[in-house]
């Protein structure tokens, strides 16, 4: 049997010390810790079949910073496009003899396909409307740390608002988990076909009023509108109307808590979901979130390679080269 141990695919369900322990090492880290023990020759495969700026250029300087080398093989032109598998494209990537692979994938469930196809370890940057684990760690640290909860991670009393496309969002799901693991209330938020109420079994309550909350919150995250997810069908609702009731503008950011901080994912649509003035404003840990992105995907690739692969399965046998040339 392959180890999966060292995978990350979702944060529900993820033990709650191993969430406090990727979340430490990446508080420390933030705070200016030496990166861990250097993963020189040693290589991580990045292989996204959706677009992304951020999160691949994230997970890119972090496996810098350890010391291995990147590997990108993403982009539209993998053979997926033509016709080949996941689980076969992931297998041809483990051959090359990379020690991790970082994927998204448009489907739900991809990571976990690809992770039952190769013997090492797998990161999921996204998978369709599923999870996007590490957006889910880093949204957590970000409050956290806002509100002087670290490094023990204790969210009791915390409130969190999350505004906007939560049925089509993977961060909405991942940050709901870790946040409600950790103690937190989350509330989800947005026009009744973005919030079914389907969503509790998230452990989130769910509601439409964002005006009704936002006083009483502690944070605000503000998610994009995924036009190009809502289907063919015309969306179930206009700009102006979205706006009035969702929007976190200028004005609404002034009805919120004194402490109360905003965040997004990225990317923004300013002028739909969040205004300038919200997102540049001093209560914004968007900035921040970029950079404590890179320490969590630091110390979650650093877990991911510490120990030595299991070389078994799809890659058994398969020898890698380490930067110095020598077969491992
Ligand atoms: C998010 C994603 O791709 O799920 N973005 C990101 O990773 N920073 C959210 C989005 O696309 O709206």
């Amino acid at each position: 049997m392959t180890d999966r141990s060292r995978d990350l695919l979702a944060l529900r369900g993820l033990p709650v010390e191993r969430l406090r322990a990727l979340l430490g090492a990446a508080d420390r880290l933030a705070d200016g810790a030496v990166p861990p023990a250097p993963h020189t020759g040693r290589t991580v495969a990045t292989l996204f079949f959706e677009d992304s700026t951020r999160t691949r250029g994230s997970f890119t300087a972090a496996a810098r910073r350890l010391g291995a080398e990147v590997l990108d093989l993403s982009g539209k032109h993998t053979s997926v496009s033509k016709g080949e598998t996941l689980a076969d494209t992931a297998r041809t990537v483990a051959a090359f003899g990379v020690d991790a692979v970082v994927t998204r994938t448009a489907q739900s469930g991809g990571a976990r396909v690809i992770a039952g196809a190769i013997g090492v370890p797998v990161i999921n940057a996204g998978d369709g409307r599923h999870e996007h684990p590490t957006q889910g760690l880093l949204d957590t640290l970000a409050i956290a740390r806002a509100h002087h909860r670290s490094p023990g991670f204790d969210l009791t009393g915390l409130h969190v608002l999350i505004v906007g496309d939560i049925a089509n969002s993977r961060v909405a799901r991942s940050s709901t988990a870790a946040l409600t693991a950790l103690g937190a209330r989350v509330t989800l938020i947005g026009p009744p076909p973005l919030a079914p109420p389907g969503l509790r079994a998230l452990g989130a309550e769910v509601a439409h009023d964002l005006d009704q909350h936002l006083a009483h919150a502690d944070a605000v995250m503000m998610l994009r509108v995924q036009f190009e997810r809502l289907g063919d069908a015309p969306p179930p609702f206009t700009v102006r109307g979205y706006r009035a009731g969702f929007a976190l503008t200028a004005e609404r950011a002034a009805h919120m808590k004194r402490d109360a901080v905003v965040l997004h994912p990225g990317p923004m649509n300013r002028g739909i979901e969040i205004d300038g003035a919200a997102a540049d404003g001093p209560r914004s840990l968007i900035a921040e979130q970029v950079r404590l992105g890179v320490h969590v995907r630091t110390a979650v690739l650093d877990a991911a390679l510490r120990a030595e692969p299991a070389r078994t399965g799809a890659t058994a046998g398969v020898p890698a080269l380490s930067a110095a040339g020598a077969v491992r």
